[in-house]
């Protein structure tokens, strides 16, 4: 059991962003990554679509015997974390929206804390009640910016349309109101797995005195205590790092290595059909 690896999946290649921090902090630990790449994006689909999707990927993981479920997805941990843990009750199921709110809280000091996500995400509040839950004083304020996810998909991370994208999104939560003297968010969540990629664009827009984060550390940390506690870590020197796709392996190669950080060989890449 404890040198199965750990499963996760995304709507496509973003959760590669919190696998490459889980790699960096559990070096021994193997990874079973599915991108549902076919049926990208779920950020603008209906909670329960999500959470059928989400139930079908991880359908298809358990098969391929896992010992922890990561969903490393911010729109089906909004949309789908109970119905996964009602249904795999005898594994632990880890989503990265606790874990993006706890950093939240951490880094910031005023407590007025913006989140941007995809509008299944925005709509569903579960930042605003996680940051809530741990921090009730808090003033959360949430924006969708569903382009940021095409943008990021396509590489267009950084120079003018990377900017006047953000900053069509989120002047009126910066810019406007400091023009007009009043307080602004001390703290911005990438509350979606795309966004750490279009980070300086988005901090150049925010402004200064802005602090960015994002779940996939403090994931990987809520990962290393469960599996710690649990008693299932590996006892393998290395670990290694398997990739499901449902559409265009070789697409999710080239795409993947942008948010792992490193390449991801199309041999180590399988078409499967949920
Ligand atoms: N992976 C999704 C998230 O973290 C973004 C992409 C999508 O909309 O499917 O919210």
């Amino acid at each position: 059991m404890n040198n199965l690896p750990i499963g996760l999946f995304d709507s496509g290649v973003g959760g590669l962003t919190v696998l490459r921090a889980m790699r960096v902090s559990m070096p021994k630990e193997s990874f079973l990554y599915l991108g549902d790449t076919a049926r990208l994006p779920y950020g603008t689909k209906s909670r329960e679509t999500i959470a059928r999707y989400s139930l079908q990927v991880t359908a298809r993981l358990i098969e391929r015997k896992i010992k922890l479920l990561v969903v490393a997805c911010n729109t089906a941990t909004a949309a789908a974390l109970p119905d996964l843990r009602r249904a795999y009750p005898d594994i632990p199921v880890i989503g990265v929206v606790e874990p993006g709110a706890q950093a939240a809280c951490a880094a910031s000091r005023s407590g007025r804390i913006a989140v941007i996500a995809t509008e299944s995400t925005i709509r569903g509040k579960a930042y605003d009640d996680a940051i809530l839950r741990l921090r009730p004083d808090a003033r959360v304020v949430g924006v969708p910016c569903p382009l940021f996810v095409p943008l990021a998909e396509d590489g267009l991370v950084e120079g003018p349309l990377a900017e006047g994208i953000a900053a069509r999104y989120l002047d009126r939560i910066f810019r406007v109101p400091r023009e007009r003297g009043e307080e602004v968010p001390d703290c911005l969540v990438l509350a979606c797995t795309h966004f750490p990629l279009l980070a300086n664009a988005i901090a150049h827009v925010a402004g200064p005195g802005v602090t960015l984060v994002d779940s996939a550390a403090t994931t990987a940390q809520a990962v290393k205590r469960t599996l710690k506690s649990a008693g299932l870590c590996s006892s393998e020197k290395k670990g290694e790092s398997f990739f499901l796709t449902t559409d265009d392996a070789e697409r999710f190669a080239r795409m993947g290595e942008c948010f792992l950080g490193f390449p991801v060989p199309e041999s180590r890449v399988e078409l499967v059909d949920l």
